[in-house]
């Protein structure tokens, strides 16, 4: 079906399409599907479904801050339900698969609203876990000829043509070595810009793998961030078996940050997922579970390991967190070094 509807908007389109279409119409089909992909037994894990400590942590961090909840992507809505038994709020669910979206409601009940657009002048906390970087990205390769755009021909393959617009502006103001190959997270930025828009007051935290941008352009990264999960296998090809794995791109954090702040948001904190979770307190979740009982202690002491260890999501992983009208530092920022520069 996919591979059909594929073929016929490259044929409509000249023979030619888009990085960033290719990945929205693979993702559409992906988060289409009724199926598994969160968890063990799925494509890949989040912190939400490694178990409740992530959410419980995040909680200590949400009490700062009045207002509703906004979680966008909310995938099984395992990181809704911690949350919910956490705090009394109101929460909200902006989620674009339908397929998500029943499996969320069918989870969560009526303690849910869901939305299907951002609500204007909107006061509360929003949350983007593991979101953004399924968002479609551009693919762009610099050559000594000049910038080219990486898009998708009829064979399914990579065919380059010469970058334009918004695309060509954007990579001319990166520094890198020739030849080199990354991605531009042009939706990513459009969404940031109207999350802004329409936070009147509050906090938005992003969470995802990536980096600021020396880190993300750097010379030691020549085929960019591109990657596929199936089945817990990552692996570099986008167009193998279209649509039945989850494609994604690491996230420029300094490419977000200039966004929100061109939509008049500050950036109220920036840190490795680790040192956020420790400064909100993870140390004293944990100190809440039962220690003597070491069926009860075990798996949530596996869970802090892949939370906080560098080899796992702990360094990685970052928390940016963009706000208006609120008071910083904030919890999770309050403490540790800053090294980390947008
Ligand atoms: C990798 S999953 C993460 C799910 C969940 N947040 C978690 O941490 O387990 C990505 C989620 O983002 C959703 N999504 C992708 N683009 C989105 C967008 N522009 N707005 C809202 N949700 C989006 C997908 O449908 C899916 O629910």
């Amino acid at each position: 079906m996919l591979l059909d509807r594929l073929r016929a908007e490259i044929a409509a389109q000249n023979g030619w399409i888009s990085f960033a279409r290719y990945m929205e119409l693979a993702a559409q089909v992906y988060y289409g599907r009724d199926d598994r992909q969160f968890g063990a037994q799925g494509d890949f894990i989040t912190a939400p479904e490694l178990g409740s400590l992530f959410g419980r942590t995040l909680a200590r961090q949400l009490k700062e801050i009045d207002g509703p909840i906004l979680e966008f992507g909310a995938g099984s809505g395992a990181l809704a339900e911690t949350l919910l038994k956490e705090l009394e709020r109101e929460y909200l669910i902006l989620e674009t698969s339908a397929a998500l979206r029943e499996r969320q409601a069918a989870r969560l009940g009526r303690r849910v609203k869901f939305l299907d657009r951002l609500p204007e002048n909107f006061r509360g906390v929003m949350l983007a876990n593991e979101v953004v970087d399924a968002m479609p990205v551009h693919a762009v390769g610099w050559r000594s000829s000049g910038v080219v755009e990486r898009g998708v021909s009829g064979k399914l393959g990579w065919e380059e043509r010469p970058a334009n617009g918004a695309l060509l502006e954007a990579a001319k103001a990166l520094q890198v070595p020739v030849p080199y190959d990354s991605e531009i997270g042009l939706a990513g930025q459009a969404w940031m810009r109207s999350v802004a828009q329409h936070l009147a007051e509050g906090v938005v935290f992003v969470i995802d793998y990536g980096f600021p941008r020396t880190e993300y352009y750097h010379p030691q990264r020549p085929m960019g961030t591109l990657m596929c999960h199936a089945r817990h296998r990552a692996h570099g090809d986008p167009f193998e078996r279209p649509g039945e794995q989850d494609i994604t791109a690491h996230v420029d954090f300094s490419a977000l940050a200039r966004a929100a702040r061109e939509g008049g948001l500050e950036v109220l904190g920036y840190a490795t997922q680790a040192q956020f979770l420790v400064n909100c307190g993870i140390t004293d979740v944990l100190a809440d579970a039962n220690v003597e009982n070491a069926l009860h202690y075990a798996p949530i002491a596996a869970q802090a390991q892949q939370l906080l260890s560098p080899a796992e999501m702990g360094e990685l992983f970052k928390v940016l967190a963009l706000g208006r009208g609120v008071q910083a530092p904030l919890l999770g920022f309050s403490r540790g070094e800053r090294s980390h520069t947008l």
